[in-house]
């Protein structure tokens, strides 16, 4: 088995337009974000020749340039191209070969850019050792916050490279990628130039967000209030010198007791947002710290992890999803099992409640060092309780909210951006069915074939 990834390029040099044809399924996504009951619909077209499906009525999708332009029976797709003007001698063809067409996953939580590894905190969780015990013995983040900051820059954009081309082989075509491993404004800005840079670079998109309040960094460790006063560094020094870049699109924040408290967590995230940094949150991961409530209270665009949140956490998501700017709840259930962690986030209850949920990696060198996003599908049907279709939902159209780009990605729409992934399998209910099985067959980011397994 190879594994190509195709820089740049048309299928066809003269092509502008792709026809995917051959497709058993189509999981379109399409109606907007999911919420409550609409979480579990995908919003299919089939092709059942079983049950009379005619050739001419076979799902095909239709991609001209960078955008998705006509989806439905292949008949009537031709007709909407005849329509809009677009000849279909100029569209090259894609072979679905009797698999299933998504829309390209979006993985809307990762640490992707960091230097080592932490395979020794696994042996020590094994004998018994806390998450929070290793990060305040020294260890943890800080061991990558070290490691980062002594790495090149080279040397973080080839493990960016890396990470990402493992990430496209699994169908995803846009990620968002968190700072906070550098902790000083030098590294932070460095980390944030990067994943701007391999976002220019591509295929993925890449979304820069910064996470400066991660860890309180060694050097703030031995002030009076450490976490206080690394906070008003943070609102003096880094983050004016972040916004003065101008790469970070979101601001995000570890508020857990022990870390970041809720009010620092406010005037951090209040801040950025008013410098234009839509804000998101490390929320109640460990116990139940506030921090779902502090989301729903400043309009976060996602409350992430949410292991722990309390009964007015979750009332106040439920009543954020009845308003017009629903906080979407991004569960990470790869890192409660990598963890070792036997409390899993409530994703029925918030599903019962009307709350928005994503699932992300939290791709990280300790606590989930998995770019899989497959799998933790896998996870979420396993651990979570949630079906196949709204694991989906998770990681397509939601995730797209819990990003703010709702009108541009997450379902195959006419105007939407011609992201798309092709499996080797007949319908979406076997992606998380086959735990890390490499079932992808094409990726198309932007309408190009970026991926093609050999
Ligand atoms: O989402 N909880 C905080 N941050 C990351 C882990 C980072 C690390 O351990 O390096 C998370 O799990
Ligand atoms: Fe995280």
């Amino acid at each position: 088995m190879t594994l190509r990834v195709i820089e740049g390029g048309l299928s066809d040099g003269r092509s502008v337009g792709l026809l995917i044809l051959g497709a058993n399924e189509i999981a379109t996504l399409s109606g907007g974000l999911r919420a409550g009951p609409s979480q579990d619909q995908p919003a299919l077209l089939r092709f059942d020749e079983a049950s009379g499906s005619r050739a001419e009525d076979a799902p095909i999708v239709a991609t001209w340039e960078d955008r998705i332009v006509a989806v439905g029976g292949r008949a009537e797709v031709e007709r909407s191209l005849e329509a809009q003007g677009l000849p279909l001698a100029r569209f090259a063809r894609v072979d679905a070969d009797g698999g299933t067409i998504t829309p390209g996953l979006i993985d809307a939580h990762t640490h992707l850019l960091f230097a080592g590894s932490r395979e020794g905190e696994l042996r020590l969780r094994q004998q018994g050792a806390g998450y929070l015990e290793i990060l305040a013995g020294g260890g943890g983040i800080l061991s990558t916050v070290r490691a980062t900051r002594a790495a090149p820059t080279e040397e973080l954009l080839a493990h960016g490279r890396r990470w990402l081309e493992e990430m496209l082989s699994h169908g995803v075509t846009t990620v968002e990628a968190k700072s906070g491993y550098g902790l000083d404004l030098a590294t932070e800005l460095r980390l944030l130039e990067v994943a701007h840079t391999l976002g220019r670079e591509g295929p993925l998109d890449v979304l820069p967000t910064w996470l400066g309040a991660h860890a309180v960094p060694e050097e703030f460790r031995r002030r009076r209030d450490p976490a206080e006063a690394y906070t008003r560094y943070l609102l003096d020094e880094q983050l004016p010198g972040v916004a003065a870049q101008g790469r970070a699109r979101f601001a995000d924040v570890f508020c857990e007791d022990g870390v970041f408290s809720v009010d620092q967590s406010r005037r951090i995230l209040m801040a950025a947002d008013g410098l234009g940094m839509r804000p998101r949150l490390h929320a109640d991961e460990l116990a139940a710290s506030g921090g779902a409530e502090l989301a729903a209270e400043i309009g976060a665009l996602s409350v992430d992890h949410l292991a722990w949140p309390s009964a007015a956490g979750i009332d106040a998501l439920a009543d954020a999803a009845l308003s017009s700017r629903p906080v979407v709840a991004t569960l990470l259930p790869a890192t409660t099992w990598f963890l070792m962690a036997d409390h899993y986030a409530p994703a029925r209850t918030l599903i019962e409640r009307g709350v928005p949920l994503a699932i992300a990696s939290d791709f990280n060198p300790g606590t989930s060092p998995t770019a899989n996003l497959p799998l933790v599908m896998t996870v979420a049907c396993l651990e979570l309780k949630l079906t196949p279709a709204e694991a989906l939902a998770a990681v397509t159209i939601n995730a797209a909210h819990a990003l703010g780009l709702g009108d541009e990605i997450g379902s195959i729409e006419p105007g939407k951006l011609a992201d798309l992934a092709i499996w080797r399998v007949p319908s979406h209910t076997q992606i998380p069915y086959w735990p890390a099985a490499g079932l992808i067959r094409t990726v198309i980011k932007r309408g190009r074939t970026v991926f093609q397994r050999g």
